[in-house]
């Protein structure tokens, strides 16, 4: 499967590519044909997009390396993916709340398999609250000898259905989700040794709480 997955990338690219292509030689013509022409390549560019996404997800996911585990100050990792992901954050109207426990010192983890865990479920969060806003909380701290990060949103939040599902394998529940950003993030802290658990009230916001070893076995 991994294989075939490979596979399928560059004609998948090659398709892309000439997609963006075709459309600026259609963007240089006028007309209701060329209108038309440019919305139906526009459905097949989002669509093909699609499935570069999942293919990369799905790669990365399958065909794993091996951990690259270095000590990491992850408040440092957490604070740059905020400001990374800052302009996004503020077009979705979402105010950052920061608490950052600077006691936990550095935390022995593959940093950017761990930045991905945090882009997702930061991503997961604004897609939470594109509608209105809201408020994304960012915490660190030890529990019982293990680094604890919470990631808390006030978005539309999960029925307990779609709770059940989440970390499900292509579950999504939005028009242009993959549904393996979730198993992708499990996946990447379970080979850290740690675990991650969601707890989440629909129209209230959903809480994602991360715990790792402070220095775990790479496995
Ligand atoms: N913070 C959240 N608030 C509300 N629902 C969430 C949240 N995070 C995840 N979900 C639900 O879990 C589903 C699965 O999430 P996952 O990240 O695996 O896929 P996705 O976000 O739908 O797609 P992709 O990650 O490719 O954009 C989402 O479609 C959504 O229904
Ligand atoms: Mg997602």
């Amino acid at each position: 499967m991994g294989g075939l997955a490979h596979e399928l990338k560059n004609p998948l690219s090659t398709l892309n590519i000439n997609l963006q292509l075709l459309r600026e030689d259609w963007a240089e013509q006028a007309g209701p044909l060329a209108a038309r022409s440019i919305r139906k390549i526009d459905v097949m560019l989002q669509e093909s997009k699609r499935l570069e996404r999942m293919l990369a997800d799905f790669l990365r996911l399958t065909s794993p390396s091996p951990l690259d585990k270095r000590p990491v100050d992850l408040n440092r990792l957490l604070e740059d993916v905020l400001n990374f992901m800052e302009k996004e954050l503020v077009r979705f109207k979402v105010d950052v709340l920061c608490q950052l426990d600077h006691q936990i010192g550095a935390v022995e983890l593959d940093e950017n398999l761990f930045r991905q865990v945090v882009i997702n479920l930061v991503k997961n969060a604004m897609d939470a609250m594109a509608e209105k806003g809201g408020s994304l909380t960012v915490q660190t701290g030890l529990s019982e000898g293990r680094v604890r990060i919470e990631i808390i949103d006030t978005g539309i939040g999960m029925d307990p259905e779609t709770r059940a599902k989440a970390f499900n394998f292509y579950f999504s529940t939005k028009s242009d989700g993959t549904g393996l950003g979730l198993p992708m993030v499990q996946r990447i802290i379970e080979r850290h040794s740690g675990r991650i658990c969601c707890e989440s009230e629909r129209g209230f916001g959903t809480r994602f709480t991360i715990l790792l070893p402070h220095s775990g076995a790479a496995r």
